[in-house]
């Protein structure tokens, strides 16, 4: 680890918890037959936690339909939660309702994955970009305009923008578009799901080094979501990996990668090409496919797949623990640890 990179992880353990997440649950009813009956859950999330420190990015990662973005709108209350708890700056913000939502939502945005689904193509961009504004405060466009003409200038856009329509730009540029939106209310955290996955790889990094000095200028905490591992190590100061809606693994970057613990965690990692050939690590390829959310395994959810799967963990679900400091997994080979 670099000095600098060394310096700010001591700077983030000390600072102080903005989001705490425990035993989340989210949970989307399945309805079949005439009278449509509840016939199950699929169980998009099921039991992560983690603790976000102000300033820090935390990066979420896992394969397709393991319950990320789920967990994100969750989190931002943008859909209820089936079952856990969410507090942000100490205050329990979980069942929140009404105007007291409505006022605590200012202070966390999301940036979307397809920045031309989420701007509405008939808004001109200063508008799109002082709706935020509008929905809190009687301002008038023309009141907010030098306000906006400054932010988009500050995410790389021109102050002339503000008359075009989304379908002028690039997707880069759409993006930069929907950063500015979701800064414009001056949030304290932003869950970014996938914020260059739709972009063109060119211009992929140029985006992330965006948010990279908006986060420095702002005072911004990322919940980074991504499956994508690469982009995540580039991103994040610490790493969550879900599996089937569980986090099965927490902890630095720099621990996951230079020492993964869960069997799922290793085979992912394993995945990313290393730059140095000594270091060659061998890759573990995982056999099947994840198993429906609907209908889970027993006990560990990744029994089913996992090379060091023993019978116990067919019956006993492992909890997230801490084994080495500030790293967790849940494992049930490192139960006696
Ligand atoms: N509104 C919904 N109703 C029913 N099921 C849903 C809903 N949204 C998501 N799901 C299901 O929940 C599971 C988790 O989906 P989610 O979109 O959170 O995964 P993800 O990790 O973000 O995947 P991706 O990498 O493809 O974006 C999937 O099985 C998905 O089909
Ligand atoms: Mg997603």
């Amino acid at each position: 680890m670099s000095q600098a990179a060394e310096e700010k992880k001591k700077d983030l353990t000390q600072k102080e918890t903005l989001l705490e997440v425990n035993n989340l649950k989210k949970y989307y009813p399945v309805h079949a037959g005439f009278f449509r009956r509840k016939v199950g859950d699929i169980k998009a999330v099921d039991d992560i936690s983690l603790k976000l420190r102000k300033g820090e990015t935390f990066g979420l990662v896992g394969e397709s339909g393991c319950g990320k973005s789920t967990a994100g709108r969750t989190i931002l209350r943008l859909t209820s939660a089936t079952d856990g708890q969410i507090i942000f700056e100490g205050e329990n913000i979980t069942n929140l309702r009404g105007a007291a939502l409505r006022k605590a939502r200012q202070d966390y945005q999301m940036v979307f994955q397809d920045p031309y689904a989420s701007l509405n193509p008939k808004m001109m961009v200063g508008h799109l970009v002082d709706e935020p504004i509008r929905n809190y405060s009687h301002k008038s466009h023309k009141q907010l305009k030098p306000e906006v003409e400054q932010l988009l200038k500050r995410v790389g856009l021109r102050e002339e923008d503000y008359y075009k329509y989304p379908h002028e730009f690039s997707g880069g540029q759409r993006q930069r578009i929907g950063i500015a939106r979701a800064l414009a209310l001056n949030p304290k955290l932003v869950v970014a799901d996938e914020p260059v996955s739709a972009l063109d790889v060119s211009i992929q990094s140029q985006v992330l080094n965006l948010l990279k000095e908006l986060q420095d200028e702002f005072d911004l905490t990322y919940l980074f979501i991504a499956h994508d591992l690469s982009v995540v190590k580039h991103m994040s100061d610490r790493i969550g990996v879900m599996y089937l809606g569980n986090m099965v693994e927490v902890g630095d970057n720099d621990a996951i990668y230079r020492e993964p613990l869960h069997p799922y965690t290793q085979a992912l990692t394993s995945a990313i090409p290393e730059p140095d050939p000594l270091n060659k690590k061998e890759r573990i390829i995982l056999k099947g496919d994840v198993p429906s959310p609907q209908n889970p395994p027993s006990g560990c959810v990744f029994h089913t797949r996992c090379p060091m799967a023993m019978d116990k963990c067919k019956e006993i679900v492992p909890q997230l623990k801490e084994v080495r400091p500030d790293h967790q997994v849940a494992c049930l080979l490192y139960d006696d640890e």
